[in-house]
């Protein structure tokens, strides 16, 4: 549907550090407004007679919604393609599925099992691909997670860049899709990130060495640490995050999983065991199951996790505006 060679947003690490600062200020910008009743004038026709496709192999509930939503305010139509309405993967190429919808639309949205399959749909496309969820990545969540991260610390959040520089992410659980885009962000953002994962669930090789390659040309990125002890990532965080131990397509492996994190689970007691900063705050980018968060810290003021949810709206806006409307130019 458009012509030259679209830009893709697959993964956090497509991004310049700049960039992604931008993103998450365009969509603190556009809640602002939009809250105000004072949307940006043109935001509610910038997609007008355009339509995005939203192919999702897996089950969702915020990036269904808030892509949706997002499209509505903008004034386009979001079309919802689920694994069951369309011929993908079951009796159609990748290839020819791209060729196809992408000469017809005008932005793919793709939630995938495996990476190579939003990768393959972005290399065949003649329109912007979005990653709604792979495998490896989950670019919209980590926008979202730096808005909620931006509005939560707001005394540090003046300067050029996120100003985020000295705070301290701390991951206990999986090393899963959530994460490597999360710790790349914070290495882009100077934010310290230290990550607990039981032995035999570490950060494999490869997205280690994603997380790290994102310091390149940063004056002050932030470090990546990993061990095996919860208490020890959770010293003098400012953020304890985590998310589910079993993610979609683990499903079989859930037993195995859940003797193995035993010990992991988000209390208030192991924040204080760990000595978290006095006002730590929890992040989860959901769905949660009780099992890697207690419902004491959860549901408690030190919970951001529905702002958090709510900001996926506002991060669908910024990345659809960057990549559809401005095709790129960020
Ligand atoms: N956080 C997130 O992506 O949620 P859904 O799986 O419900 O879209
Ligand atoms: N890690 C989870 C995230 C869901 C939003 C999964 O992949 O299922």
């Amino acid at each position: 549907a458009s012509t030259g060679s679209p830009r893709h947003l697959l993964s956090i690490g497509d991004l310049s550090p700049n960039e992604f600062a931008t993103l998450v200020r365009n969509a603190a910008k556009h809640k602002q407004a939009v809250k105000a009743t004072q949307p940006a004038m043109s935001l509610s026709t910038s997609l007008s007679n355009k339509t995005v496709a939203m192919m999702f192999s897996k089950r969702s509930t915020r990036t269904r919604v808030s892509t949706e939503a997002a499209v509505t305010l903008m004034g386009g139509h979001p079309m919802f393609l689920g694994k069951d309405d369309i011929q993908l993967g079951v009796n159609e190429s990748l290839y020819d599925t791209s060729v196809v919808i992408s000469s017809m639309v005008q932005c793919m949205v793709a939630r995938v099992g495996p990476h190579s399959d939003v990768a393959g749909l972005a290399q065949s496309s003649s329109v912007p691909v979005i990653n709604a969820l792979s495998d490896d990545y989950h670019p919209l969540q980590i926008i979202a997670d730096f808005l909620t991260i931006h509005e939560a610390f707001p005394s540090q959040a003046a300067g050029v860049d996120l100003g985020l520089q000295g705070l301290k992410v701390a991951w206990v659980g999986d090393a899963n899709n959530v994460l490597f885009d999360l710790a790349t962000a914070c290495v882009m953002m100077g934010v310290d990130i230290s990550v607990a994962t039981p032995k035999g669930y570490e950060i494999p090789e490869k997205m280690r060495n994603v997380i790290n390659s994102a310091s390149k040309g940063v004056g002050k990125p932030g470090k990546l640490n990993e061990t095996n002890v919860p208490e020890e990532a959770i010293k003098d965080a400012d953020i304890l995050v985590t998310d589910t131990w079993v993610s979609m397509g683990q499903e079989e492996e859930a037993k195995r999983r859940m003797a193995a994190f035993a010990g992991y689970q988000i209390t208030t007691e192991l924040a204080k065991r760990g000595g978290a900063k006095e006002g730590w705050k929890f992040m989860h980018c959901l769905p949660r199951h009780p099992e890697e968060v207690s419902d004491e810290v959860f549901y408690s003021d030190r919970s951001l996790v529905f702002p958090e949810a709510e900001n996926r709206l506002w991060a669908a806006v910024a990345a659809l505006e960057a990549f559809v409307v401005n095709k790129g130019q960020i």
